[in-house]
């Protein structure tokens, strides 16, 4: 099953709970938060309050990137704030059996993520632990950023991976996906997009109407 996750970092946010409903009435079926601390990436974005807020407004599911140094720190926050998903990174974590099963118990699914420089072998031993992996396509930390191309054989590498141990997990990409690529990273094998500027620049109905195209 597809999954179209458009990224809120690059919406307007005066305009945040409006536009969070455009996406879902044009069929995106998740949205994609990403959490920023400024020391696992150089930038800061927002946190649980906002997450907390935009709750109410919508049945989304919430995917919830944490692009945060040791993310065990906050699992039961996020998940009070109203996460559905949360992915953690493997180079941000000491731990990573422990920052899994911390949000199991917290009753969300969970995500593993991994930089454009980290091997695929980094997540291999813990597929069949998790919901999904999620490939970073660029460097975390800001939207509107070019894809790595390297990128199509890493999404190549886990999908078999996937396939073999666990074919429920999901195989997410974040960075630079636009409509002239998205049809490549689904055809190498993945089945979550996330995609920002690409959705929330421009005519939002449209352009999520145009990712649904090309995935169903
Ligand atoms: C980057 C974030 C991405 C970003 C994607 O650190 O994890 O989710 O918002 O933005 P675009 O689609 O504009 O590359
Ligand atoms: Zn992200």
């Amino acid at each position: 099953m597809f999954h179209l996750s458009p990224s809120i970092l690059a919406a307007d946010f005066t305009r945040l709970g409006e536009q969070v409903n455009q996406i879902e009435q044009a069929g995106a079926d998740w949205v994609h938060i990403d959490v920023m601390d400024g020391l696992f990436v150089p930038s800061i974005s927002f946190g649980m309050p906002v997450i907390q807020s935009l709750r109410p407004a919508t049945k989304l599911f919430f995917d919830v990137h944490l692009m945060i140094q040791e993310p065990i720190r906050y699992i039961g926050e996020f998940k009070k704030a109203g996460a559905d998903l949360i992915t953690i990174h493997a180079e941000a974590c000491e731990d990573i059996g422990a920052t899994i099963q911390a949000i199991r118990e917290a009753g969300c699914k969970v995500g593993l993520s991994i930089n454009p420089e980290t091997e695929v072998s980094v997540v291999e031993p813990w597929i069949s632990k998790v919901d999904m992996i999620l490939l970073m396509s660029v460097h975390p930390g800001f939207g509107g950023q070019k894809f790595i191309e390297e990128t199509l054989d890493k999404i190549r590498a886990v999908r078999s991976m996937i396939n073999g141990q666990n074919p429920s997990c999901d195989l997410e990409v974040d960075g630079g996906i636009h409509l002239g690529n998205v049809a490549e990273v689904v055809e190498a094998g993945v089945n979550v997009v996330v995609a920002g500027t690409a959705v929330f620049k421009g005519d939002i109905a449209q352009n999520v109407a145009g990712f649904r195209s090309v995935m169903k």
